[in-house]
């Protein structure tokens, strides 16, 4: 039996927007496990971020969030009052954002945006402080004299290697990570996933990945979620999902991206866009692209079926996948 540190069971976030509600996240349910690195992948637009910033409980006043719960250890995070959700922001559950910019000050040396953390949220002193941030740009394999430093004054990885220090200053026990390498080179991309995981190993955290990027999930996750406007259309554990794809859209996705340790292989783009979620469709959102889409796809939104060994899909043809993979890895299928 795994022993799940976060439960999702059926999040929901609607944005009230000028022009309608938007549920940006509808119904999404799945597991982190203790000690394991959970990949959280979909394209642009599909509510990764949304789902992350609602279980660190950050979201824009405009936001209103449902469903669930979100068990983290037992506790609903949804609903918990701000002040208990307080306590375990950066302490119990850090955050990793997409650019080292919005997590550094331009203005600040990175060693005192470091203290700044223990001393106002950890409630260290300054001495413990500044010996905390030496040991922490240790762990993230910065010299402590950099810690001086403005950000300006580092390079693309070594701020997104101070904005991981940041997020483990207080020891949490779950980190979310929102698209940490995109804006990376492959090099360095490979470089922060490495540490991101050996640091994960060393401190059994447990790690929510997010990445428009399969390659990135084939590489540094155990487990991951495949999302589509709104919905987790596939889960389970990473080697079985990505060799034994069920749903066409991971299908897709493994297609789409190059391997992140060898170049090659055709790269076969999922034509078209996600559906508008001020009206989604009725039936399978996926329908529009797929290219095995039958009838039926149309009429009714296939629910989400687990098989015994927790691989679960969300599509009705999943029964098929065996016969439908090696259609899908031919660049003609997905041609229009
Ligand atoms: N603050 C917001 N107000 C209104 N809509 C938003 C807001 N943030 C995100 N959305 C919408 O919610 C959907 C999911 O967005 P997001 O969670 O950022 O997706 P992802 O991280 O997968 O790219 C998108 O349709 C996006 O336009
Ligand atoms: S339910 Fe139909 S349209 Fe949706 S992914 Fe499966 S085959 Fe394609
Ligand atoms: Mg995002």
């Amino acid at each position: 039996m795994t022993d799940d540190l976060l439960v999702l069971d059926g999040l929901t976030v609607t944005y009230h927007t000028k022009q309608g509600p938007v549920r940006a996240v509808d119904g999404a349910s799945f597991a982190v496990p203790r000690g394991q690195v959970v990949g959280l992948v979909g394209e642009s637009g599909c509510g990764k971020t949304t789902v992350a910033r609602a279980v660190m409980g950050v979201m824009p006043n405009a936001a209103e969030v449902g469903g669930g719960p979100v068990l983290f250890e037992g506790r609903d995070l949804i609903r918990l009052a701000e002040r208990e959700r307080r306590a375990l922001r950066w302490k119990e559950i850090a955050f990793i954002p997409q650019t080292a910019m919005s997590a550094l000050d331009p203005v600040q040396r990175v060693g005192r945006q470091i203290e700044e953390v223990l001393v106002e949220r950890g409630g260290r002193s300054r001495a413990q402080a500044r010996a905390r941030a030496e040991e922490l740009f240790g762990l993230v394999g910065i010299d402590a004299r950099r810690l001086d430093d403005y950000p300006h004054q580092f390079s693309g990885g070594m701020k997104q290697r101070a904005s991981i220090a940041i997020a483990l200053a207080l020891d949490p026990k779950l980190v979310l990570a929102d698209e940490p390498v995109t804006a990376l080179d492959v090099i360095v991309q490979r470089q922060v996933l490495d540490l991101l995981k050996a640091l994960q190993a060393r401190l059994n955290l447990s790690v929510v990945l997010v990445t428009h990027d399969i390659s990135v999930v084939a590489y540094a996750c155990d487990r991951v979620v495949v999302m589509y406007a709104g919905r987790v259309v596939e889960s389970g554990e990473v080697a079985e999902v990505l060799e034994r794809p069920r749903h066409p859209y991971t299908m897709g996705l493994t297609n789409a991206f190059p391997d992140l340790e060898r170049a090659g292989g055709e790269l076969v783009p999922i034509e078209g866009n996600p559906p508008n979620l001020l009206h989604p469709p009725k039936g399978c959102r996926f329908a529009e692209r797929c290219p095995f889409a039958q009838p039926r796809c149309e009429q009714a939104e296939p629910p989400l079926a687990t098989d015994a060994a927790g691989h679960a899909s969300a599509c009705w043809r999943s029964d098929e996948a065996p016969a439908l993979r090696p259609l899908a890895a031919e660049a003609a299928t997905w041609r229009r």
